[in-house]
């Protein structure tokens, strides 16, 4: 399964031709052995995760506990539901919703940006508990038609505006619509051409608090890097793992935004290896049901005219965006640290201290989750669920079958 993503698969034969290291992935970087050998565990503070899909119905059943299970505590919640929740009152209902199924986790709410939401939405959310605004880009992604197009980001500005005064987060999918016939915008420059707009927001509003979520490019550490601290970004777990070539060689490592460039990889694991602070985790999980992740040709038996039988053929549909890492992400997280080469002394920070501070939740005592090496533990091939429907669906997480050498200490 490790071929399937490229920049995995070197990797992945480093690994079973050294089998005696402390960590066979290790094999290529001293300095890296010498800062894991001695960790058989990794004691967090209260994980957060900044960016999660919980998603409604029995699939929001099946993930919403694989949050917890994945060792996360505290979780930003994502609003592209279908309809979106484009009022408070749409939030504060869902939140319920999440709450029975998962009383323990600490969900962090948010609301979906659209030119219905006024200042005073914005009073009644803050009042109400909800912490971010999500923007999405129009038609970019799952559930944004009612999202930001070529009108672009002033046409909100008295929004932000109440955002800044209330000390709201605006959480910022940052990729600009495709206009290939046009500009020349496509999926690989989405986001750099994006970043513009992200300087324009922070100029008019400089102390609205401002997430670049999921970034990918070397340009886009660059620009929050260049920004001040009230602007950061979250890095998923997938995107520090994968480059274009595993984004195009399997659907299964589709997402928005794609993975990029092998230099823009390297510019997010420099980030998080050095352990900069407005950087932190937002896994991204994006859970689908296996038919619009793996979209089939449908073949049916149908009778012709002439009452022959004849093949009638359905073309399959455009697969869905999303990786899914909820059901193990902070063992997931540290296995991905050790193969990019990240310090696993830096996953207090990128996992919990960073975003908690930024978001202002700090841990609490008690809440510590460990995780200790194991000697290679499979990724669930998929789990299994039934739609609102009754059907049967599958969700296939990243890196399924795939043995990962960490687990959560139960
Ligand atoms: C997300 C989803 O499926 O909701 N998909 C994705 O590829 N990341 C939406 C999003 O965050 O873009
Ligand atoms: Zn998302």
């Amino acid at each position: 399964m490790l071929g399937r993503f490229s920049g995995f698969s070197r990797l992945a034969i480093t690994r079973s031709a050294a089998t005696t290291l402390a960590h066979p992935l290790s094999s290529t970087s001293p300095r890296f052995i010498a800062s894991t050998a001695m960790s058989a565990s990794i004691t967090i503070p209260s994980p957060f995760d900044a960016h999660v899909h919980l998603r409604q119905g029995n699939m929001m059943k099946l993930v919403t506990p694989h949050v917890e299970q994945g060792g996360i505590k505290m979780a930003f919640v994502m609003p592209n539901l279908i309809p979106p929740l484009t009022v408070p009152e749409h939030t504060f209902a869902y939140v319920k919703e999440l709450q029975a199924v998962a009383p323990n986790l600490h969900i962090l709410p948010s609301l979906y940006l659209t030119n219905q939401l006024t200042p005073e939405h914005i009073r009644q959310a803050k009042a109400g508990g909800i912490v971010g605004v999500k923007s999405y880009p129009r038609g970019v992604t799952t559930n944004s038609e009612g999202g930001v197009g070529m009108e672009g980001y002033a046409v909100y500005d008295e929004v932000f505006a109440e955002m800044e005064k209330q000390d709201m987060v605006l959480n910022l999918h940052g990729e600009v619509p495709s206009d290939v016939d046009g500009d020349g915008t496509c999926v690989l420059n989405a986001e750099e051409r994006f970043l513009p707009h992200l300087r324009e927001i922070n100029r008019k509003f400089p102390k609205l608090r401002i997430v670049l979520e999921h970034c990918t490019t070397a340009a886009a550490v660059e620009c929050v890097k260049s920004l001040p601290s009230n602007v950061v970004a979250t890095i998923t777990p997938h995107h520090l793992a994968l480059t274009i070539d595993g984004a195009c060689s399997t659907s299964l490592g589709f997402c928005k935004p794609l993975a990029k460039f092998p230099s823009d990889r390297n510019a997010l694991r420099a980030v998080v290896r050095e352990g900069n602070p407005n950087f932190f985790l937002g896994s991204d999980s994006a859970p689908h049901p296996s038919s619009s992740k793996l979209p089939a040709l449908q073949v049916a038996q149908v009778k012709g005219a002439d009452g022959s039988t004849e093949e009638e053929i359905t073309l399959p549909s455009p697969c869905a965006a999303g990786i899914y890492t909820s059901s193990n992400l902070i063992p997931l997280t540290a296995e991905i640290f050790e193969r990019s080469d990240i310090p696993l002394e830096r996953m207090q920070g990128f996992c919990s201290k960073f975003g908690r501070d930024f978001y202002g939740f700090p841990a609490e005592d008690g809440e510590e989750v460990t995780i200790k090496r194991v000697e290679g533990k499979k990724v669930e091939k998929a789990f299994k669920y039934q739609t609102d429907k009754g059907e049967d669906e599958y969700i296939i997480p990243f890196m399924a079958g795939d043995k990962i050498g960490w687990e959560i200490v139960a």
